[in-house]
């Protein structure tokens, strides 16, 4: 028997460009399950990063979000929601 995929009733913009996603999901998994795996490049030496401890503890995924620099995989996607992966690793 197959599951039924939940509809996608949310989308956020990500450098510009719509992507959807499901009520209660955060902003890493949504990236996540749109092939997005690298959110920043470190300060110092400039090596892309991502996602690591999906519980809120490692920081790796700290991006802009709507002006702010938050934690993306606590952070639950909502409607409208800009979130920028250029210029976040400041
Ligand atoms: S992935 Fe570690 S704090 Fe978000």
């Amino acid at each position: 028997m197959h599951r039924k995929m939940a509809a996608r009733e949310l989308s956020i913009q990500v450098d510009g460009k719509t992507i959807g996603c499901e009520p209660g999901q955060s902003v890493a998994s949504a990236l996540l399950a749109q092939g997005i795996y690298r959110f920043r490049t470190s300060p110092n030496d400039h090596l892309p990063r991502g996602p690591f401890c999906m519980m809120g503890a490692c920081q790796e995924c700290a991006i802009l979000i709507d002006g702010s620099i938050r934690r993306a995989c606590q952070t639950e996607v909502a409607e409208g929601m800009r979130v920028c992966l250029k210029g976040a690793s400041a």
